[in-house]
């Protein structure tokens, strides 16, 4: 991949694409492609065929997806299972017959087994039964990261794929009813704080343990994957450490400056109980995070402050 190459970010406007696309600029790479989803609905596979035959973009980062926490998943399977399925079928296959140099797949750490062994190595990917709460994300996942190989076999075409681990960081969807727990928390914080309430309500126990990725990190781990990575198998990308809800909570009052108490709703439900990555991988190949979870957490405030 050079300045020149043509690469297209699919889903530039999202969490992930908007800091790929961000990384990609400030090391130089300035013939992207992007394409906003009224501009062209990936699930329509007529429109993306037409799309790869005559813009023929080198490179492809994947970063479309229909995407949310555990309430959103919950509420709509049929979406999240469909709209997965028919974005990655139709970019993965037009990429290829379009003679596409390379593509990274975005995975993800939720389509693990519920009770894989800790931290989770990739290899436990299909080896027991998934997460209850976001089966219907993970099985269409799972089919976008096997589809990934497949390509690779029979075709030879050079796709990779990267399961990162739970992301946060400017450009978060902070919505209370589809967004994942930290920029949930963040704004709940942060309202809680302007309104001067007593008590903030979080979901669950408080007692699973998460990890967390600042998502320029992500954006990094791709970039440095899209230029030496070149295997079947996927790669985990995680921060290395995990923390309780509630230690999260309690940094992130702190953060914010919210004084009240934590009151945790144990009828919600918690979904897995830990969730860490196994890196080793990835450290082996040469690649690390930079960012600390306060001062990620800290910029990410800044910029919902800002940006809200
Ligand atoms: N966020 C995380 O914590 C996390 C963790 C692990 C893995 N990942 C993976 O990273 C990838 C991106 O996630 P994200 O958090 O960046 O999600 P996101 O913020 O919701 O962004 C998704 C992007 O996909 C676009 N999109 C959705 N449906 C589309 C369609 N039919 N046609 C065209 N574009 C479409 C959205 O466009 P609009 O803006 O127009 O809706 C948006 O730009 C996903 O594959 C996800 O599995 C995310």
């Amino acid at each position: 991949m050079t300045p020149e190459s043509s690469i297209f970010v699919a889903g530039h406007r999202g969490l992930v694409g908007s800091a790929i696309t961000r990384h990609l600029r400030s090391k130089g790479f300035q013939n992207l492609i992007l394409r906003e989803r009224r501009e062209l609905d990936l699930r329509q596979q007529g429109a993306v065929n037409e799309f790869f035959s005559s813009v023929r973009p080198q490179y492809v980062f994947l970063a479309a997806a229909k995407v949310g926490g555990i309430l959103a998943n919950v509420s709509c399977p049929a979406l999240f299972l469909y709209d997965n399925l028919a974005i990655q079928t139709n970019v993965i296959d037009a990429a290829f017959r379009s003679g596409c140099s390379k593509l990274l797949f975005l995975g993800s750490s939720c389509i693990y087994p519920k009770h894989a062994p800790q931290p989770i190595e990739e290899d436990s990917l299909l080896t027991g039964p998934l997460e209850p709460t976001n089966e219907w994300y993970a099985v269409a996942k799972i089919a976008g990261l096997k589809m990934a190989q497949a390509y690779r076999r029979q075709y030879g075409f050079n796709a990779i794929s990267v399961m990162p681990t739970n992301l946060y960081g400017p450009g978060d969807n902070f919505s209370l009813t589809s967004s994942h727990v930290l920029p949930a928390l963040l704004r709940k914080f942060h309202e809680a704080k302007l309104h001067g309430v007593g008590a903030v309500e979080i979901w669950g126990t408080g007692r699973p343990r998460r990890e967390f990725l600042h998502v320029d990190d992500l954006a990094d781990a791709c970039l440095y994957l899209m230029l030496r990575y070149n295997d079947e198998r996927a790669l985990n990308v995680g921060w290395g450490v995990d923390l309780s809800i509630r230690e999260l909570a309690e940094k992130m009052g702190r953060i914010v400056g919210f004084t009240g108490r934590l009151r945790f709703d144990s009828s919600k439900p918690d979904g897995t109980p830990r969730k860490l990555l196994d890196t080793t991988r990835l450290t082996a190949l040469g690649w690390a995070p930079k960012f600390d979870l306060e001062t990620g957490i800290r910029s990410t405030y800044d910029w919902f402050r800002e940006n809200q």
